[in-house]
């Protein structure tokens, strides 16, 4: 099975790293096929919607997303993983997911999904927030709903933990660890 991941935070050991690195421990286990993006560190531009991608569903710009897209093609489970920043996700995730614009164009307008493996397509959304409220976890999750479909993702767990501020404050949560833990191995079913 292959795994990909997103780390759209730029606090190495932070949060949501932390939960990231829980929730890929039982994949481990089972000796998947494990790749991690550490968005903060990889170079690529936003969407310049220069329209492309719109009769090919192929982005003509040759980055860091090149091999991002070729690893979404070929994902049988997709984790997405940010911190919450304004309210939504960081503009590290952001950025990666507004150049899925392509897959947008191959589905939408080609027709074309991206087909799945014998055990189908999954993801699973990772968020974690400073604030106890819902308002930033809801307007991540919508761009990631939107992330995950674009991609022929059907199906994904969102996993969020507000309250968490401090770099490694998500260590002292009571179930924060094990929860992701628990939904990384239901990702690998
Ligand atoms: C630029 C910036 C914007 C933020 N905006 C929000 C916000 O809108 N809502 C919230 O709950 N927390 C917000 N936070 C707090 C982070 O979500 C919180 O510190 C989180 O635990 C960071 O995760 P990390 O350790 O993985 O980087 C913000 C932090 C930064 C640096």
């Amino acid at each position: 099975m292959k795994i990909i991941a997103f780390n759209g935070s730029p606090r190495p050991g932070g949060n949501t790293e932390s939960l990231l690195i829980e929730a890929l421990k039982p994949l481990r286990e089972l000796d998947y096929d494990i790749n991690v993006f550490n968005l903060n560190s990889m170079v690529f531009k936003p969407c310049q919607d220069c329209g492309g991608c719109t009769t090919t569903g192929t982005c003509i710009h040759q980055d860091a997303m090149t091999g991002i897209y070729a690893a979404i093609r070929e994902a049988d489970r997709i984790i997405l993983a940010s911190p919450i920043f304004f309210y939504s996700l960081s503009a590290q995730a952001k950025a990666m997911v507004d150049r899925c614009q392509a897959f947008w164009c191959e589905k939408y307008l080609l027709k074309k999904v991206i087909p799945a493996g014998p055990r189908g397509r999954k993801g699973l959304l990772l968020l974690a927030g400073g604030m106890k409220k819902d308002d930033g976890k809801n307007c991540a999750e919508a761009t990631a709903k939107g992330f995950f479909r674009t991609c022929s993702v059907p199906v994904h767990e969102t996993l969020f933990f507000g309250g968490v501020d401090a770099k490694g404050d998500i260590q002292k949560h009571p179930t924060a660890l094990k929860e992701a833990y628990e939904a990384g191995a239901r990702l690998g079913e």
